[in-house]
């Protein structure tokens, strides 16, 4: 079975076409470099309306039986951000670790790192992880996070990942 991932960039600008999907792309760049295995994406680019966030989420997990989903964007404090709330909304089980860690991360590069109200969460079989908007902040969160990554999709019953690991060490607990 071909391994899917949804891709989720959430930004209104981007949505009416006033920027291009950056953040999306190089989500799928990093992806790539990542992995051995061959993978699909599912691709969004949607405004920052939780209710669409939400929908689109439940769309690419119970549908499309995406695996991971990663989000870019509206994690802030800005007004419009629901990026996360949106996140919590459609998960069973909230992990706050990836947060804690992108943020730690994040502070190495700027002080603003604060405002990140980044999350993850599993839904079923899938997991949810946002990133920020920025796409040098992408590479960054997920060069931080992604070792934990393919054990996690272990544990909730999703496909095994296989990474380049000259690029990323995925971490397993040895379980005997
Ligand atoms: N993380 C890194 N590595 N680099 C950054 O420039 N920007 C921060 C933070 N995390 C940033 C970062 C800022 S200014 C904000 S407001 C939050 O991410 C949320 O950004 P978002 O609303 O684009 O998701």
């Amino acid at each position: 079975m071909i391994i899917k991932i949804g891709i989720i960039n959430v930004s209104d600008r981007a949505s009416k076409g006033i920027y291009e999907d950056i953040p999306g792309k190089a989500i799928v760049e990093t992806l790539s470099e990542y992995l051995v295995n061959e993978w699909e994406k599912v691709y969004a680019v949607i405004p920052d309306e939780q209710d669409q966030i939400e929908a689109k989420m439940i769309e690419m997990a119970d549908q499309e039986g995406c695996c991971l989903i990663v989000t870019s964007g509206g994690t802030g404090p800005a007004v419009r951000d629901v990026t996360p709330e949106a996140t919590e909304n459609v998960c069973q089980k909230m992990l706050p670790g990836f947060g804690e860690l992108m943020r730690q991360e994040s502070l190495k590069f700027v002080p603003t790192a604060i405002l990140s109200r980044q999350t993850a969460g599993i839904r079923n079989n899938t997991l949810i992880i946002n990133l920020p908007g920025k796409p040098k902040a992408i590479r960054e969160c997920l060069d931080a996070v992604f070792p934990a990554v393919p054990y996690c999709i272990d544990l909730i019953e999703g496909p095994y990942l296989e990474c380049n690991t000259e690029v990323i060490k995925p971490f397993r607990p040895k379980t005997t």
